[in-house]
């Protein structure tokens, strides 16, 4: 669907200049300092321990007194409307200008309707249904007062190890830049202006590259894989209008990302012409010491504001409150000030808010009750969900087949990790977990038994997030491990079948959340390991945002789901998977490894020395996936005629068009993703094995084949040379592959000649 966004303007943007122009003309440089500056308002719960770098006692107070004294032009992490309303007003009558702040928080999934985990979402290959799931996070976010979300993550995760890979779009540039351009649009476009935000896709740039997996480390990459691969999104993100960016926390190639003039001033600004403001990351201007970059707080707001930050985003103590300073020192400083100042004053004037600076608080509950933003959350979950393995066909099951069904593991019962990571404002009541929504699906003639089997398992070391809500996984003292494990057993046999729940808790994924391992936590493998040897069918549904080690289970196991973190209706959603009333149709946006130790592992790699042992690198196991990136099965088969392509023989600005048929051999719709991947034969420099380059899900009636065209030009063919350090497109052999997953074998090849 697209949505019509009025443009006016023409009309509009003298005006808001002149606005802007007025305001700026009147301000004092502390004035302009504090429009730059951007402060968390942290309010925990009682007898909560906060970890990160704050004093939870005098953090609202430190901030409270900032903003009566017109220190901060902006606030992030508050969600309840009538406490932004109160701080706002503290906010306008604290500035002497009377200039609203804006609101930021991380509407990464849903605010209040819990829409699955971003990697999910990008294993729907579904950019329509993102984009709406957005625009539905939006609306929630704006009634609740809320102007700004730090989304969508568009760092590109190849190391599994790496927590926040659940936040992103894994492994794959293009799919990335799809699926994040999609989100731009879902947060930013609407027919009600009133009803979107300002979108922040994160973090410039590298970010997903952190040395060893470990969140925050140092990134070093090479000019290829930058320019190929990691900044490709960031791309896609300001081609689509993104009027935000935020910077990243570590050093890039020996050079933090947040004093990055090259990066922010120069590529982002200067060569793809971005119009929005850039912000720093959580107190990443004052981390430029940490980094042993600046030399104190005054030098680090120095160069970070010279590299083109904008605004600085703090806990407490911003670097930028000596900005004061910095310009009294350096007058040339004065007209780098004002330029950040105007752009954070137009993006208030955009969003409303010089305008509108308050929230109307009773709006506000009826927005985030609707029905039908549950009801998009559910078929979001639906869209999202990868089948891996379906040995026998054991799925979908047959409800009236069946009298009984063991239900196992303490994730099928748990509301809040059916939600997963970076949620705050959710309501556990409403959530569907997966035991609820099996026994609301299997109906009164199936007995539903559910068994956790084994306790809850914490981390080595907790999560900073654990302070928040009830986010800390509940672990009762007087649970009986060896007896729940025997009744998890003794359920399954005397079940028809049992559905064995496994996965990561959500406090152990996403930021600051990094393993050294892929296993399953604690004793998951043991406990499904003896499910199956009781003989009754068993199916694995996984609630993951990174692979886990499932060998075992991939042998073993004859049906898996791969359910991720999937929401407020996740439950639902899940349960209709499994008897059949949608099939599944999601695909992987990474490629399984096997182990950890195969880390990192992607599907486009560059041929090598001996290709032909390419899958026996390592003499202990085999070096190939696990389940190949685009991998994803369905209730039936999709088969593919071999492509067609309209001329074999094209010049370098030409187009081929490339089409193929899909038939749906099976009485009943199924779900695929057509992708299509790109190879070229030779170069000024050589190129993976294969690319992703375009992608079609397509929802096929029963016996329905469609006949689908893909185009492949210059754009497709164009990436960047290390021989020339320049974008290229090149005569050369193309070899093109279109089907169900990246191994896809039904290929035809074309040449590109220089005329
Ligand atoms: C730090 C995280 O790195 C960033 O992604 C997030 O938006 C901010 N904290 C604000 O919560």
């Amino acid at each position: 669907m697209t949505i019509a966004v009025k443009d006016h303007r023409d009309s509009i943007e003298p005006a808001r200049d002149e606005r802007v122009e007025a305001l700026l003309s009147q301000m004092s440089v502390a004035e302009k300092a504090a429009q730059l500056t951007q402060l968390f308002y942290f309010r925990l719960p009682p007898g909560a321990e906060p970890s990160l770098d704050f004093d939870a006692e005098k953090q609202p107070a430190m901030v409270e007194e900032a903003i009566r004294t017109g220190r901060a032009g902006a606030l992030l992490f508050v969600t309840d409307p009538s406490e932004i309303n109160r701080l706002q007003r503290m906010v306008v009558d604290g500035s002497r200008l009377g200039i609203p702040a804006l609101f930021g928080f991380d509407v990464v999934h849903g605010l209040r309707t819990i829409f699955p985990v971003p990697i999910a979402m990008a294993a729907s290959w579904d950019p329509v249904r993102i984009e709406e799931s957005q625009r539905i996070a939006a609306r929630e976010a704006r009634a609740v007062g809320i102007h700004w979300t730090f989304a969508p993550m568009v760092d590109i995760a190849r190391d599994p190890r790496w927590g926040r890979m659940v936040e992103g779009a894994g492994e794959d540039p293009y799919l990335a830049g799809v699926v994040a351009a999609a989100q731009v649009r879902g947060f930013q476009q609407s027919d009600d202006p009133a009803e979107t935000l300002i979108a922040g896709p994160k973090h410039l740039v590298g970010y997903g590259a952190a040395a060893g997996g470990r969140d925050y480390d140092e990134a070093e990459l090479s000019d290829s894989d930058m320019w190929n691969v990691y900044l490709p999104p960031f791309k896609a993100v300001v081609d689509a209008g993104a009027k935000n960016i935020m910077t990243a926390y570590m050093t890039l190639n020996g050079l933090p990302a947040t004093g990055s003039g090259w990066l922010l001033d120069g590529l982002l600004r200067t060569t793809w012409g971005f119009e929005g403001f850039v912000v720093s990351d959580a107190n990443a201007v004052k981390n430029l010491v940490t980094h042993g970059f600046a030399e104190n707080a005054r030098d680090s707001a120095t160069r970070a504001l010279r590299s083109g930050v904008d605004m600085e985003m703090a806990i407490s103590d911003p670097a930028f409150e000596h900005l004061a300073d910095a310009v009294a020192d350096d007058p040339s400083m004065a007209e780098l000030l004002d330029a950040s100042v105007r752009r954070v004053l137009s993006a208030k004037a955009e969003i409303g808010l010089l305008d509108a600076p308050f929230v109307d608080e009773a709006g506000a509950q009826q927005v985030l009750a609707r029905p039908a933003h549950r009801d998009a959350a559910r078929v979001a979950a639906e869209k999202s969900m990868v089948l891996l393995r379906n040995e026998g066909r054991l799925l979908p099951l047959a409800a009236d087949a069946l009298a009984s069904v063991a239900v196992i593991g303490p994730l099928a019962d748990s509301a809040r990790d059916t939600i997963g990571p970076w949620v705050f404002d959710y309501d556990l009541d409403e959530t569907v977990t997966i035991l609820d929504g099996i026994r609301a699906r299997a109906g009164a003639g199936v007995t539903v038994v559910f068994e956790p089997g084994i306790p809850v398992v914490q981390r080595t070391f907790p999560s900073m997030f654990d302070q928040f809500g009830r986010n800390r996984p509940y672990d009762p003292e007087d649970f009986d491990e060896t007896a729940a494990f025997e009744a998890a057993v003794a359920a399954a046999r005397a079940s028809d079948v049992a559905v064995v729940v496994v996965g990561e808790w959500q406090n152990m994924i996403g930021e600051a959340a990094s393993r050294s391992s892929l296993d399953l936590p604690g004793r998951q493998l043991e406990l499904l390991q003896a499910v199956v040897a009781t003989g009754t069918p068993v199916v694995a549904l996984v609630m993951n945002g990174r692979p886990l080690d499932l060998r075992w289970a991939a042998s073993h196991v004859p049906a898996i789901v791969d359910v991720w973190y999937p929401g407020t209706r996740g439950g639902e959603a899940v349960a209709r998977v499994l008897f059949g009333d949608v099939a599944p149709g999601g695909k992987l946006p990474f490629s399984w490894p096997r182990s950890v130790g195969q880390v990192p592992i992607v599907y486009s790699y560059r041929s090598s020395h001996e290709p032909e042992n390419q899958a026996r690198r390592y003499w202990d196991e085999a070096s190939t996936p696990l389940f190949p990136f685009g991998f994803g099965l369905t209730y039936g088969d999709v088969q593919y005629s071999p492509p067609v392509i309209d001329q074999d023989q094209i010049g370098l600005h030409d187009v081929a068009t490339i089409r193929v048929t899909v038939v749906n051999t099976a009485d009943r719709t199924v779900d695929d993703v057509v992708q299509l991947y790109l190879h070229q034969r030779f170069g000024s420099a050589s190129r993976p094995v294969r690319e992703l380059k375009g992608f079609q899900r397509v929802t096929l009636e029963a016996r329905e084949s469609r006949t689908l065209t893909f185009a492949v030009g210059p754009q497709e063919r164009t990436y960047w040379s290390t021989a020339s350090k320049s974008w290229v497109v090149e005569p050369s052999v193309f070899d093109v592959w279109i089907g169900p997953d990246s191994t896809t074998q039904f290929g035809l090849t074309f040449k590109v000649s220089d005329s």
